[in-house]
Parts: structure tokens; sequence; C-alpha cells
């Protein structure tokens, strides 16, 4: 509302001006009337100045609107990109879901910012101007509507038109953007395979295809805006035709004519500018369509489900059928698993039969096809899954790192652990040692742009954040598979003092590790082959023998060596 009253405050005093030029050409000039042209001056010296306060005001509180709205768009985004469910990550490149929060975003900010503020003025001005002209001869104003109406039809097809093509422009620079990002990202096995000029080339196949979009869009936009430009020329020759006809029959004077020509540049200007910023708008459009895609990301579940509560740790999974949204493959076939609170589960099997992936749907992280995970009796589809989450522990095959100090990494799991705690966790996943032998301890920077972590290191640090939880519940996968058998025995001493009292499950191929469980079940092929014990396992001579007998022997071998 302010913004409109200060736009249109300048509007008025800018059509001060041309009417003070007819009038000095009227009245002062012919009457030589010399002392009043002191006075017009001053008047058209503030009038001007009455329109430049008020359009800065407008600009200034139109700037600080269009940039609150934009900061709340980006983290609108931000939080549904959050709630939102696993596969949208797994099926969007990062480099894409970048894109739109940082330079879509940008190319609307820029829109709002300055082509919208001075917009709304030009456009206001050229109102202000045409009410002017009606009044003091509408002939003219007639006139220039038509000029104007003939100019309307082929720029809106020419928009139109650079519409199109800004879209196609978008979503090819975001997919530019997205294998930059990508090929910087994964420039180590772009340096082994020695793919530089691989990835060079199909740079440059993108980026060829983009610029000659790119100069097209400019083309036909400048085509507009060229058109624009003779209208404005052409409108004063028909105004100065027939408004000169008028003068000579006497029914207007000079200078309600010059007044009139007066006003042209005004109303033509939010056209010129239209044509002018085309290309920014059009750019804005498209941007603005794909944020808005991410305001209605499906959301990986309700809000405002009931929590799960306290976990005890019973966990329960029935009949889960699987396959990854997008995919055909079931990879999992009908599990089922009971584990009751402070029970030990192992899970073994062959690699990539669904052993990750069955704690991906126990995390609710995915959603099963069919099928249902209980938690303490509780349907995780309806309960908040964030609540049971928050009380696991998980150590999985991948551990992430952010690019900050190792005391935040590790914190990260529990912001509020006092020191003492985190020494103990450092010192029970076996870190200590490491932490020792760095010069800055604890505020050494790891991740990405500080001090790599090896492997192991990296998987201690993910056991230590477990430890740090204290939940009810861990989840173990290949936790120690990266460690030297001598560490991995340590840290496995470790876990199994955490282990009483809170269900556990570990998935590992080295069957010493669940040997003591008290079940283990052989995933293969995502259906449960076997369960049973260690024992009953070995007795059945089933797979579980093969795979313990394979392991057995090489580990004698390892002996006899
Ligand atoms: N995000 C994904 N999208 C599609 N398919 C996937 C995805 N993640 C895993 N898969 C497929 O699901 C199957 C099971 O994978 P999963 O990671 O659960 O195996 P795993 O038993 O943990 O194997 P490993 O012992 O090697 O860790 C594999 O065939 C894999 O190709
Ligand atoms: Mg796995």
């Amino acid at each position: 509302m302010l913004v409109l009253c200060f736009a249109i405050a300048g509007g008025a005093f800018a059509t001060v001006p041309p009417i003070l030029l007819g009038k000095l050409v009227d009245l002062v000039l012919p009457l030589q009337m010399t002392e009043m042209i002191g006075w017009l001056v001053a008047a058209v010296f503030f009038a001007f100045l009455g329109k430049v306060i008020f359009e800065s005001l407008q600009e200034f509180v139109q700037v600080k609107i269009g940039l609150d709205i934009i900061t709340d768009m980006q983290l609108t985004a931000f939080r549904k990109l959050h709630r939102a469910p696993m596969s949208m990550f797994a099926t969007t490149p990062r480099g894409d879901i970048l894109f739109r929060l940082t330079h879509d975003v940008e190319a609307i900010q820029n829109l709002n910012s300055t082509v919208i503020p001075r917009f709304l003025q030009q456009f206001l001005g050229a109102i202000a101007a045409f009410v002017a002209v009606i009044a003091i001869y509408w002939p003219a104003a007639v006139v220039m509507l038509a000029v104007f109406v003939i100019y309307l039809g082929p720029s809106y097809l020419l928009g139109r038109k650079v519409r199109k093509l800004s879209e196609v422009q978008r979503n090819m620079l975001a997919d530019l953007y997205a294998h930059m990002q990508e090929s910087i990202e994964s420039i180590r096995l772009v340096r082994t395979f020695v793919t530089e000029e691989r990835e060079a080339e199909t740079q440059s196949v993108k980026l060829n295809a983009w610029k000659k979009f790119a100069i097209y869009a400019a083309l036909i936009s400048k085509v507009n805006w060229r058109l624009g430009n003779l209208m404005q020329v052409a409108s004063p020759g028909v105004v100065m035709l027939i408004g000169g006809m008028a003068v000579w029959q006497d029914e207007i004077s000079i200078g309600t004519l010059v007044a009139c020509i007066g006003f042209i540049p005004a109303m033509f200007l939010p056209i010129r500018s239209l044509a002018e910023n085309a290309l920014m708008i059009q750019q804005a459009i498209p941007a603005l369509q794909r944020i808005f895609e991410y305001f209605h990301l499906p959301e990986e579940q309700a809000e405002g489900l009931p929590a799960v509560g306290t976990v005890k740790g019973e966990l329960q999974m029935e009949n889960i059928w699987f396959a990854y949204p997008g995919t055909e493959a079931q990879v999992l076939r009908g599990v089922s698993l009971h584990v009751q609170a402070g029970q030990h589960i192992g899970i073994v099997g062959a690699s990539g039969g669904g052993k990750s992936t069955l704690i991906q749907l126990l995390l609710g992280l995915y959603t099963p096809e069919q099928g249902t995970v209980l938690v303490d009796g509780k349907d995780m589809n309806t309960h908040d899954r964030n609540s049971f989450r928050l009380q696991v522990g998980v150590v999985s095959q991948e551990t992430f790192l952010l690019n900050s100090t190792l005391r935040h990494n590790l914190l990260y799991a529990r912001p509020d652990a006092s020191p003492e705690e985190l020494d103990a966790a450092v010192k029970a996943s076996g870190l200590g040692e490491f932490l020792d032998s760095l010069e800055e301890g604890y505020e050494t920077i790891v991740g990405e742009r500080g001090l790599k972590l090896s492997g192991g290191q990296r998987q201690r640090v993910a056991l230590a954040r477990a430890i740090l939880r204290r939940p009810p519940v861990l989840i173990f996968d290949e936790a120690t598979s990266s460690l030297d058998g001598e560490t991995e025995e340590r840290v496995q001493e470790a876990l199994e003092q955490l282990m009483p009292g809170r269900t556990t499950i570990t998935i590992a191929h080295r069957l010493v590790t669940v040997r003591d469980a008290d079940e283990i079940l052989v995933l293969d092929h995502g259906v449960v082959a076997e369960r049973g014990t260690h024992e009953e396992l070995l007795k059945l001579q089933g797979q579980y023998h093969r795979l313990y007998t394979a392991q057995y022997s090489e580990l004698e071998k390892e002996g006899a060596v």
C-alpha cells in the first residue's frame, strides 16, 4: 500500500513539467511574462524533486519487500527439500537442486529489486500521462492508444517466444551446472581414469547448445525492443500530424500540442523498459516456476503425527516388499524381522542382498510397498519417524563429515554432550590415539576443506557419534569393515560393552562379528534364506555354513603362514 502511494505521488509529480511547458509556450512566451519564467523553472524543479523523493521511497520499500519475499522463498524451498522423500535425492542431480536454491532465486531477485519497482513507477507514470493527455486534448490520447495497441500484438508474440526459449535455456543452464558440480566433485575419479578431456568435451557440448539458445533469445528480445523504439519515434509524428491540424483550425493552442508531445516519452517508458528487460523477466518466470515446484514437493511424512515416545527397543518388520522408487527390481521380497527389546540381531548375506535397504526402511527413509514397520508395536506409518530416528544410533557404510572441526563433527549427534562424555565416546570408538596425534586435537578441521580422514578413521567418528547418542537402538552396517584386524577387535569389544540393554542390529560380512547374536538372518536376494543362532545355522549346513567355512578356512590359512 505504502509502495503504491509513493508511486502514485511520484507519477503525479511527473505530469507537472509537460503541462508547465505547454503553459510556457502558450502564455509566458507570447505575452512576454518574463518574471513568470523564474516561477515556472522553480515549479518544474520542485516537481522533479517530488518525483525523485517519492520514487526513491517507493523503490526502497519495494526492494525491502522484494528481499523479504526472496529470503522467505529460499528458506521455504530449503525446508521443503529437507522433508522430501529420499527418492527425490536419488533421482535429482544435486547441481540442479543447488541451482534452484541459488541462481533461480537470484534471477527472481534481480527482477524483484530492479525491474518491478521501476516498472511500477513507469506504469503509473504512463497512466498519469495518459490521463493528463485526455484532459488537455483527448484525440491525441486516442492516437497514442492506437499506436500502443498496434505495437502490442507483435510484442506479445515475440515475448512469448522469448519465454519459451528462456525456459529451455534455464533447464539447460541447470543441467550445465549439475555437470560442472558433479565433475568437480568426482575429480579423483576423473584424474584416475584420465577423463579430463571427455569431461571438458561434455561441458563444451552443453555450453554450445545453451549458447545457441541464448543468442536466439537475445536476438528476439532486441527485435522487440527496437519495435518499441520505433513506436516511440512514430507516435510523436502522428500526434504532430493530427495536433498540427487541430492547431491550424484553432481547436487547440500550440502549448497544448507541445504538452501532448512532452507526455509521449513517459507513456512509452514502461513498454520500452519491459522490452529492454524482457530477457530478465522471461528468465525469471521459469526460475519462479522451478522454485514453486519445490514448494509443492511431496513430503516424506505428514507433519504433526504423534511421536513414538521413549523407545524400549522392540522392532518388528512384517512381510516387507520393496523396490526403489522408479525401479522395477524387488529388492526385498517378503522379509520379516522381530527383535525383542535389548536383543542382538545379526544380518549377513551376499553383497546386494538388501541388507542396507532393510535398515533404511526400518529408519523410515523409504516406505515399503507392502508390509509394516513397528517400533514398540507402533506403526511407523502413523507415527512421527523423526521421533524414532532420534533414538537410534546408526553407523552406516558411508560416514559423512561436515567441513568443520572434529569436535563439531562428533557433537553433531548430540550437541549437549559433556566433555567427559565426548572423551569417553572417543576412547570407546578407538579414536583416542588418532586424536592424540593431532596437534590441534578436537579443533582440527576435518572433512571437505580440512584434514582428510582415512576410511577407518571416518568409521570410528561414526561410531563415536553413535555412542554419544546413547540410544536405545543401535544399528551397525559394516561398522568395523574399514578397520584393521587389531583395531576391529578393540572396537568390537567397546561395542559389546555398549550393547547390553540396547536393541542392536549388526550387519556384517565377517561372521565372527555376529556369532554371539541372539538371532542371525541370512538375507539372500531380498529373501530371508535362513534364520537362527550361530549353532543352529551351522547345523543347517546351508548358506551360512558355506559362508562360515569359507571364511574360517581363510583364517586358518592366514594363521598357517
Ligand atoms: N538408491 C537406490 N536406488 C535403486 N536401487 C538401489 C538403491 N540402493 C540400492 N539399490 C539396489 O538394491 C539392492 C540391495 O542393495 P543394498 O545396499 O541393500 O545391499 P546390501 O545387502 O547392503 O549390500 P552390501 O553388502 O554390498 O552393502 C542392490 O541390488 C542395489 O542395486
Ligand atoms: Mg549395504
